[in-house]
């Protein structure tokens, strides 16, 4: 018999990947593109879309020929993206109308600044249960309205279509201007103050007040079920599955049970616990989104501290600083130090995410003198990774009656050592790490299998999870509470920076 496998596309903020897995949720083959990041101005951020479409077109031929398979031996392909990131594009031409606005880009500040203060904005909240923030997609097209001339009308009349990364992606794959599906999943639909979170629709006060028509966006799927077959790249092969990257995170870990966690460390890291089919609100900071939908189930809800700057705060350190050549050379420069030597760095680069939700803040390095070595600011470059992590840990702690007892973590920088052990430390709980590294695609390759039956069930990939490495607590009490103290203080300093 044929060997089948489950293919998984994760449309990342800096590269786009291809991975290929078995029946036991093996790693079969992997390729890879990255794709260049624009930075126009101060706090903006884009990809180009056409760019990310070819790599895909590129990265799956590959990943079929390093294995030595043909599209045939492929039973369904599941979509990871970057979530809120807004593209538009013509629906006749299929042409991008302007690069896509990634979601670490800040330029809606204004807009979401009036929103935050305006009075009666609680309706926010109530229905898609996200705060006012330059992090979702709806303050984007609300901007690109007020930016491009005509682009609203022509929304109006049906000639533009909205998607984030998966919207893109499926519909190129199925077809594009020949009949391509437009729609996405309920978990990316879940990140762009859209949608009432508790129907899954689109909800009709919020299109009105971001002067959003419901022309332009698209139909909202289970994010487990067969859309389709693929037109173009793998033609016949099924689109089984599509989550927001990190929602497919949470699927890989296996976290399926109420009070299971992730943190993905990745440009930004996402700590998200499964709270079951309750909606949680929270009254700490944290999001309520969707964790996933698979057809025909009830919807699994969860709580989410997102962190914008963890791992692009070492990419700023190596390219922008140029201080180290390579990421895993900042293990290496921290440990030449015993600690960080009094210095912390708050990366508010696009302003501060969960617990905060502050876009007025901006970056602080504090605590300097003469004493301060590079050394010293690579740890704490690491440590704020860390710090980070423990800020929304203690809201999740707070909002769910479960406190967190141990954090599976997954993500590029989970291969620091010195990180994971201070992040033990500070958390005070174990840090454990997957044998599969690569939770995201891992993530969608189930929600795929699981869509088209070539996985049963959810307890027999809960088998496949297996333990690779685990960092346990080992600091002084004292020293824990007096550091984030300082951490404390620090992160007061960037708060209002922008006025
Ligand atoms: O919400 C943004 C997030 O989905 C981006 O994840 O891993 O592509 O940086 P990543």
């Amino acid at each position: 018999m044929v060997e089948r496998y489950v293919m998984s596309i994760d449309q990342g903020t800096t590269s786009t990947r291809c991975i290929l897995f078995d029946h036991s949720g093996r790693l079969v083959s992997v390729a890879q593109r990255e794709h260049q990041q624009y930075f126009p101005r101060p706090g903006w951020v884009e990809h180009d879309a056409v760019e990310i479409w070819r790599n895909l077109q590129r990265i799956v031929p590959e990943a079929l020929s390093n294995a030595g398979l043909d599209p045939g031996q492929i039973s369904a392909v599941g979509i990871a993206n970057q979530r809120e990131t807004t593209v538009l594009w013509d629906r006749r031409t299929g042409v991008p109308l302007g690069r896509a606005i990634v979601w670490q880009d800040t330029r809606t500040a204004p807009l979401v600044e009036d929103l935050r203060i305006q009075p009666g904005n609680e309706f926010f909240l109530e229905r898609c249960c996200l705060p006012p923030s330059t992090y979702f997609s709806a303050p984007r097209i609300r901007w690109l309205f007020d930016h491009v001339a005509g682009l609203e009308q022509r929304a109006r009349d049906g000639e533009v279509l909205f998607g984030t990364m998966e919207s893109w992606l499926i519909w190129n794959l199925t077809g594009g201007t020949d009949g391509g599906l437009h729609i996405t999943d309920a978990t990316n639909a879940s990140r762009t103050m859209l949608i009432d979170i508790r129907t899954l629709t689109w909800d009709d006060v919020l299109m009105e007040f971001f002067g959003v028509p419901r022309a332009m966006l698209p139909e909202i799927r289970s994010s487990a079920e067969s859309y389709g077959e693929a037109r173009t790249v793998l033609p016949g092969v099924r689109i089984a599955a599509a989550l927001g990257d990190q929602q497919a995170a949470l699927f890989g870990q296996t976290c399926f049970s109420p009070g299971e966690a992730k943190c993905t460390y990745g440009t930004g890291s996402f700590l998200m616990m499964n709270t079951g089919t309750d909606l949680v609100r929270s009254r700490h900071g944290l999001l309520t989104t969707v964790a996933y939908k698979i057809a025909e189930q009830p919807t699994v809800y969860a709580l989410e501290g997102p962190i914008a700057v963890t791992g692009s705060l070492v990419q700023w350190f190596r390219d922008r600083l140029g201080l180290i050549n390579s990421a895993p050379e900042i293990e290496t420069l921290a440990r030449t130090v015993e600690d960080n030597g009094g210095c912390y760095i708050v990366p508010a680069f696009s302003g501060l995410f969960a617990p905060h939700w502050r876009s007025d803040a901006r970056g602080v390095i504090v605590g300097l003198t003469s004493y301060i070595t590079k050394g010293h600011l690579a740890r704490a470059v690491l440590e704020a990774t860390a710090w980070q992590t423990r800020e929304v840990v203690d809201a999740m702690n707070a909002d769910s009656a479960l406190a967190l007892k141990e954090l599976k973590v997954d993500g590029g920088m989970t291969s620091d050592h010195l990180l994971m052990q201070f992040l033990a430390d500070v958390l005070d709980v174990p840090v454990v790490r997957p044998l599969v590294a690569e939770t995201v695609s891992l993530g969608a390759a189930y929600a795929a299998g699981l869509a088209v039956g070539y996985w049963p069930d959810l307890a027999i990939l809960r088998r496949n999870w297996h333990r690779a490495a685990q960092w346990l607590p080992d600091m002084d009490p004292e020293r824990r509470d007096w550091e984030y103290e300082c951490w404390q203080r620090a992160v007061q300093r960037s708060l209002g920076w922008i006025r």
